[in-house]
């Protein structure tokens, strides 16, 4: 009750005033994170490098699952999202149709590092030249705790719209994960290390390794805008509750 009171106060705060930079600001280092691989392809989807790790340990892990809440709507679909890995700077997980073109919408865990203080962005990432821009996505529920270099996290995407980038299934989308550092709470490069292909995110079961192990561990680099990724701090979509919001405000951003 008190950390929903803090994220509200937090979005208003951020909404009214216009030199703050967007979604750096909902941060709450100290709550209490746990990730587990319980319930990975029954009740969740989980990918991870290196296969099977254990995100609950202090190993290298770079680690996200994926519930798509039900019903899924025809045009997208609420999904509740565990990231963990290690980095001193950020991880992230990226959702695309195709990692070969259009653009990635990234969801950032990361530490400031000068304070170690947790913080969350989201960022567009173009996949042709590699640079970052800042977006504000739908997300709510912000959790996120940093312990030295491993970094856990637990978000909602209230509307994940994957046709957006043209994909034959409204929850088909392919999940990246990568790393990069951060300058205090300024973004660097996207570093990919996980690709996992299409997958259909409402289903735990779509990446059962039997059958379709991610394989691309293709590094990429990215490149920074000039700005160096300064969040535009006029359109901060982070709300408690956003049903009604969400299709004001997704007509005003992907017009
Ligand atoms: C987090 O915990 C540290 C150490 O206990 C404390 O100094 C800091 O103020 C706490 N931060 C928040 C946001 O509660
Ligand atoms: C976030 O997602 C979880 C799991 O689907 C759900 O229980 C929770 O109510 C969601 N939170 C919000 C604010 O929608
Ligand atoms: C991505 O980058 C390419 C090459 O710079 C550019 O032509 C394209 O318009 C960019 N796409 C978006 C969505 O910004
Ligand atoms: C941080 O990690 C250390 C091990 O590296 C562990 O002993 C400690 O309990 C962790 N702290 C929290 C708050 O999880
Ligand atoms: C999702 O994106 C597609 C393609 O851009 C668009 O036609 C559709 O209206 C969008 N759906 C919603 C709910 O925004
Ligand atoms: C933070 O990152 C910047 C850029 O990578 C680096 O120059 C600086 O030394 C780092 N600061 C600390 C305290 O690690
Ligand atoms: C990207 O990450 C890999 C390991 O995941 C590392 O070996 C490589 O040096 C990194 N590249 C950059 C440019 O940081
Ligand atoms: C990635 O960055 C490294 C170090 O800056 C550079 O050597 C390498 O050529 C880059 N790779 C690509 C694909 O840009």
């Amino acid at each position: 009750m008190e950390r929903g009171l803090t994220l509200l106060v937090a979005a208003l705060v951020v909404y009214v005033t216009p030199s703050v930079q967007g979604t750096a600001h909902l941060s709450f280092s100290n709550a209490t994170v746990d990730i587990t691989r319980s319930g990975c392809g029954v009740n969740k989807l989980c990918v991870e490098t290196p296969d099977d790790c254990a995100p609950g340990g202090t190993g290298d892990c770079l680690f996200v699952s994926v519930v798509a809440a039900a019903p899924v709507a025809p045009n997208g679909a609420m999904l509740s999202i565990e990231l963990r890995g290690d980095s001193s700077g950020y991880i992230a997980l990226g959702l695309t149709a195709a990692a070969s073109k259009d653009t990635t919408m990234l969801f950032i865990c990361a530490q400031n590092n000068l304070t170690n203080r947790f913080f969350f962005r989201t960022m567009t990432l173009n996949n042709t030249d590699s640079v970052l821009t800042g977006n504000e996505e739908l997300v709510s529920d912000i959790r996120g705790m940093v312990n030295g270099t491993v970094i856990k996290c637990e978000f909602n995407i209230t509307s994940v719209n994957a046709t957006r980038s043209r994909s034959s299934q409204a929850t088909t989308a392919t999940i990246l994960l990568g790393r990069g550092t951060t300058r205090g709470t300024t973004i660097g490069a996207f570093n990919r290390t996980l690709n996992s292909g299409p997958l259909n995110l409402a289903d735990p079961a779509s990446n059962v390794r039997a059958t379709a192990a991610p394989t691309n561990t293709t590094i990429t680099n990215t490149t920074m805008p000039n700005s160096g990724g300064a969040v535009q701090p006029h359109a901060v979509l982070l709300l408690l509750s956003v049903l009604s919001l969400a299709v004001m405000l997704r007509e005003g951003s992907c017009g």
